[in-house]
């Protein structure tokens, strides 16, 4: 069971990350029209990663009895100075969705909520190696700064990007979560 709180604020994480998938959705288009393939696959993925993380809270809120209230996405930005940009961009905003992470947590810690402080456990750790990707990709595009044929290797690298989420979420988050991881 879950406080009205708890409710309150899981709802509005579902509204984060839905917005972090349309934001990275933007960044993907801003990719295509830039001719950056790579970047525009590794921008999807992260789509689909976020779609994934909304679905599961989503659930989370179903499975314990609770509302599921969809809001109003805003609009994500349309222009990007370059590459580095949308990632310093993306970063930015991880480091924002991990605040709103430990926030629920503290939440759910103060309602003594246990089954949600262990539901929340994942996106703690997701959020470290979201953080950690951006970083590191940040130090490749600073490295390779106006150095067009380094781009072009960063682009080929991110294109080897594969979705490792499911997609299909008409049968449930979990059980698609673990057709797609093979257990
Ligand atoms: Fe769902 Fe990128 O945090």
């Amino acid at each position: 069971m879950l406080s009205e709180k708890m409710k309150t604020e899981l709802n509005e994480q579902v509204n984060r990350e839905m917005y972090s998938a349309y934001l990275y959705m933007a960044m993907s288009v801003n990719s295509e029209t830039l001719g950056l393939k790579g970047f525009a696959n590794w921008f999807m993925a992260q789509y689909h990663e976020e779609m994934f993380h909304a679905m599961k809270i989503y659930e989370y809120i179903l499975r314990q009895g609770g509302e599921v209230h969809l809001k109003a996405i805003e609009e994500p930005p349309r222009d990007f100075a370059s590459p580095l940009d949308m990632f310093e961009k993306t970063l930015k905003h991880e480091q924002f969705v991990t605040r709103s992470i430990n926030n629920l947590m503290d939440t759910a810690i103060s309602e003594k909520d246990h089954a949600t402080q262990i539901f929340l456990q994942w996106f703690v750790t997701e959020q470290v190696e979201e953080e950690e990707n951006d970083n590191e990709i940040i130090a490749q595009l600073k490295r390779i700064e106006g150095h067009p044929h380094g781009l072009m290797m960063i682009d080929r690298d991110l294109a080897q990007r594969a979705v490792t989420v499911p997609l299909d979420f008409s049968r449930g988050v979990a059980a698609q979560a673990k057709a797609a991881s093979g257990n």
